[in-house]
Order: C-alpha cells, then structure tokens, then sequence
C-alpha cells in the first residue's frame, strides 16, 4: 500500500496503537530528541509532536520514531515485512540475462515490475500549495539533539542532485545544519554521490541546483538512505517498494523535480567556487559527535509545502536508534545483490553495536580453501561495504544473526595468527580511530572451520542433542515448565565440504 503522505502513514499507524501524540509543550532545542531517543531505545511508539514549545512561526508538528520497529519499517516500505522486498529483489535478479552485476543493476529499470515504476510527472504537487520565495528556514521546527552540537540539524532528507554530465538523479540522507535564515550545511561525506556532482559541478564552473525533500511516503525517505549505486534512481526503488511510481513536479525555483507528495521541498543552489563552510560538530550514530569540518554551502531561494506540513526528524547517538532498522532493512534488501556476486554468501548481519560499518558478520557456503578471505577481500571492493571496518566470516551453519553464537564461534575458530586479514583502505568519515581522515586500518577475521589446506588440523564437531531426542525433552520440559520458550540452539553442521577429498595439487578425484 502506497501512502499519498506521511499523515496517511500516521493514521495507519494511528489506527494500530503506533502513535502517541505529544499534547504537552516540548523543545526542539534536546527535549525532543531525548524523549525520541528513549521511545526508540525501548521499541517505543512513534511520536507526533502538536506542541512544539517556543513554536516556530510555521506551527508546523514534528514526527519522530517513525522507523522505531522492524513492524514499523516495514509498513513505511509497504510491506507486512520488508524480508518480502529481499525475496522480491532475488526473483528480479534472476530473471536478469546472465551478466555482471553492474550490467543486472543497470538493467533493473527495465524488470518486470520496476519497468512501470519509472517516476511520473504530474502538473499539481500537494508540495506545492504553499510557495515561500525568499525563505526564512526559521519557519522549521528544526531539531537541536545533543548539547554540543553546533547548531540545528535537519536530519531526515532527501537530498536530490542530478548529475551533470549523464543526468542522473541521485537522492541521498545527509544531514543539514542550518547556518543562517536562507543557509544550510551540505553534510554530504567524501564516498558520496553528491559529493562526485558537486565535484563535476565545480569542474564545470557550475552551480549546483539542490532539492531537499523532507516527509511523503516514508518509503521516499528510506530510499534516501539506502546504497544504490549512482546509476539506479531511488525514486524508482521506492516505486518499487510501494507498488506505485512517484509522482514528480517541476521545482518552483530550481531546474530539478521533486517529489509532489512530499510535506515540503526546500529549493537552493550550492555555488561550487565558493569556500566551504563550517560544519559540526554533530551527535552522530556512532554514539560519539563527529568533529566539526567543512563542507559546502546551499543559499536556499525557495520554500514549498503542503497547507498542513508535518515535519519529520530523527535522532542518531549511541546505539539503539530508530536508524538501525533502515539499515536493517538495507542489509536484508541488499543481501540478494550481493550475493549475486558471491554466491557462496548465505547471510549477512550487521549488529547495532557496529553502527553499520564498524562491524559486518557473513556466514558463507564454503567450497574451496582460502575463500573466506575471498570473500573478505570481495566485500572490501562492493559499494559502500568497502568502508566496513571489520568483517567475520563463518561457515553456513552459523546464524549471524544470533550475535552472541557468532562470537562464540569466532572466539573459538579463530587462531589469530593464520586467520586474520589485517589491511588499510577507505573508512568510513565518520570513523574517529582511522589514523587518517577516511583511510585507517580494517580487519578481516576468517572464523570458518579450517581444512587440512588452510592450516586447520582435525577439526572438532559442534556439540548437538540428537534432535529426536530434542523433540522428546523439549516436549517434557514443556511439562514441567508450563510457558516455557525453547532456547536458541546451534544449527546442525551439513557435512565439510572438505569431504571431497582434494588431492594434493588441487584436482578433484
Ligand atoms: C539517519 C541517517 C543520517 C545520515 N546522515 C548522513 C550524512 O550526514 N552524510 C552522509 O554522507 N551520509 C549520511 N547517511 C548515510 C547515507 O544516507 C547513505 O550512505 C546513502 O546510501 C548515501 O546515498 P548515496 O550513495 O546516494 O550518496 C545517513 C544515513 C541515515 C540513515
């Protein structure tokens, strides 16, 4: 079900006991990041913010929390479980002509259901309704989340650029500071999309037309988050997730489209020979606020919205925050991409204590010694999982999701010596311990059994109750513990792969 606006999306919510409306005067400036932050900690509901204390002269409400579940997440991609897009994506995947991945990825737009997603022009935009030329940005209930922040953040948009030289857009999340009544900071990080227009801008002596949408369908908002490579619009994987193509309307000001059903458009252009500015330090999902730095500046000409915006914000901090399901929702969407390059990858996790790319677990479908660091040395060179910091990889019968039975295995199947991949390479921006800016160290843990190849002496079998006996005294204790769960168990192992029994000189009996 495709949502015409994010008060759509609430009301469903609504209607479900999701959201909680915020009747009592609370602060933009810490309080409502504060009390967001614990609702999403807790699993909490969304919250609709009706009594913006110190009101901004736009009155306008503030909605938080929206992702704060997998429940939630999911029902912003239209779905009753986003695993349903990931099984979506692998049939699409397959019906692609073999080829590379590059190749399938830029054929995705001619696909099957992803051919009639292609975004659609239409001539009225509820986005529209209300034109505000020479802006004051101070109409926004901007968000201030952390006391040393360096000013207010806008800190759920979507960023539109077009490329200058292929015409491709690209919508990316980046955070905005805002600097002054008609200036933003363009927190667009140096691996970005943004970043290469901005760059090809300048090369061009050009300024840069910028579009930022905030609200509509939150489907629109995930899409600004996730890590499609430059070639593929995140409108049209957003056409895709809500079953609908998304409707566009000329800018009011600038030379770019913007999404009609948004809740407001903020219109601008970045000029690129000018210096750049100052930005941060802002309280950022690693938990730590990221240093203060410059990046470049948008002089806003004009301000869009619908006649009763809601404007929608998030909070990121020390994990949990709201933001770990849209990256859950990436890791489990992404995964048949990936695996479309290395199809031994069984699953992938990435735990919130990891923040993204501190920490990326796999679990592989071993068949030949040494690919664990394959794989390792793989995902280094994909898309943005070449800024993961550190990469486990196990064998199938490992689930990666159980964070606490990785580390078992990893502690135990480790010798740290043989099974380490230790290299330097990019990093994420955000990484405060890299010895250099965006470039430090990563590490690579082989946590597989090792064969006889790879070092490995006998290895021993995990220890498992036979399952029929499990059945029997799972049944028993059931008796004698009424309600009670059954724990978590390891899987059974499939036979080694090693039982091929190689000879030496690699050719298969
Ligand atoms: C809540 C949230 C805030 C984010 N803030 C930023 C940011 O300020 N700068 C940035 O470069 N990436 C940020 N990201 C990550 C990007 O949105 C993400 O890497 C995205 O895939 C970038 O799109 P692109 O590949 O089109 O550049 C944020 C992600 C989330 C979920």
């Amino acid at each position: 079900m495709a949502y015409r606006s994010l008060r759509e999306f609430l009301d469903r919510l609504e209607t479900a006991g999701e959201l909680v409306r915020v009747k009592e005067p609370v602060d933009p400036v810490l309080e409502m990041a504060a009390l967001a932050d614990r609702a999403a900690k807790q699993g909490g509901p969304a919250l609709l913010f009706e009594n913006v204390k110190g009101r901004a002269p736009g009155g306008f409400p503030v909605a938080m929390n929206l992702f704060g579940t997998r429940r939630r997440t999911s029902w912003a991609l239209s779905s009753e479980d986003f695993e349903e897009h990931a099984r979506e994506l692998r049939a699409l995947l397959h019906m692609a002509p073999p080829q590379s991945l590059w190749d399938k990825l830029k054929m995705l737009p001619k696909l099957g259901k992803l051919a009639t997603m292609t975004p659609k022009h239409v001539s009225s935009a509820a986005s529209q309704e209300v034109v505000v030329r020479e802006p004051d940005l101070g109409i926004l209930p901007v968000l201030t989340t952390w006391p040393h922040d360096g000013g207010p953040f806008i800190t759920l948009p979507q960023v539109i650029t077009r490329d200058p030289e292929t015409g491709i857009r690209n919508v990316g999340m980046y955070r905005l500071q805002v600097l002054g009544p008609r200036r933003l900071a363009m927190h667009w990080q140096l691996h970005k999309t943004a970043t290469a227009h901005y760059r090809a801008y300048q090369k061009r002596g050009e300024r840069m037309p910028v579009a930022i949408a905030l609200g509509g369908d939150p489907a629109l908002t995930y899409c600004a988050s996730a890590p499609l490579p430059p070639n593929v619009d995140e409108y049209l994987f957003a056409g895709f997730l809500r079953g609908e193509a998304v409707r566009m309307a000329k800018g009011v000001a600038v030379d770019l489209d913007v999404p009609a059903d948004a809740d407001l458009v903020i219109e601008g252009y970045v000029d690129t020979s000018a210096p750049l500015v100052r930005e941060g330090p802002f309280g950022d999902h690693t938990g730590f606020y990221s240093l203060a730095d410059d990046y470049p500046a948008l002089d806003v000409v004009a301000v869009t919205h619908r006649r009763d915006p809601i404007y929608p914000a998030t909070v990121v901090g020390p994990p949990p925050v709201e933001d770990q399901w849209l990256g859950k929702a990436t890791e489990r969407m992404f995964l048949p991409m990936l695996q479309m390059i290395f199809p031994e990858i069984v699953d992938m996790a990435m735990p919130v204590e990891g923040v993204f790319h501190n920490l990326c677990l796999v679990s592989i479908r071993k068949d030949h010694p040494g690919q664990a660091k394959k794989v390792i040395h793989g995902l280094w060179g994909s898309g943005q999982m070449a800024q993961t910091k550190t990469l486990v990889v196990f064998d199938e019968d490992v689930d990666v999701q159980d964070v606490s039975q990785a580390a078992w295995r990893a502690f135990a199947n480790v010798d740290v010596k043989r099974d380490l991949v230790i290299a330097d390479g990019p990093v994420d921006v955000l990484d405060h311990a890299a010895s250099h800016f965006a470039f430090g160290g990563k590490i690579g843990v082989d946590a597989t059994r090792k064969w006889t190849e790879e070092g490995g002496r006998e290895w021993p079998e995990v220890c498992v109750h036979p399952p029929e006996v499990v059945a029997r005294m799972d049944a028993l204790y059931a008796r004698l513990v009424p309600g009670a769960e059954n724990p978590r168990r390891p899987r059974i192992a499939p036979p080694p792969a090693a039982s091929w029994t190689p000879r030496r000189g690699g050719i298969l009996q």
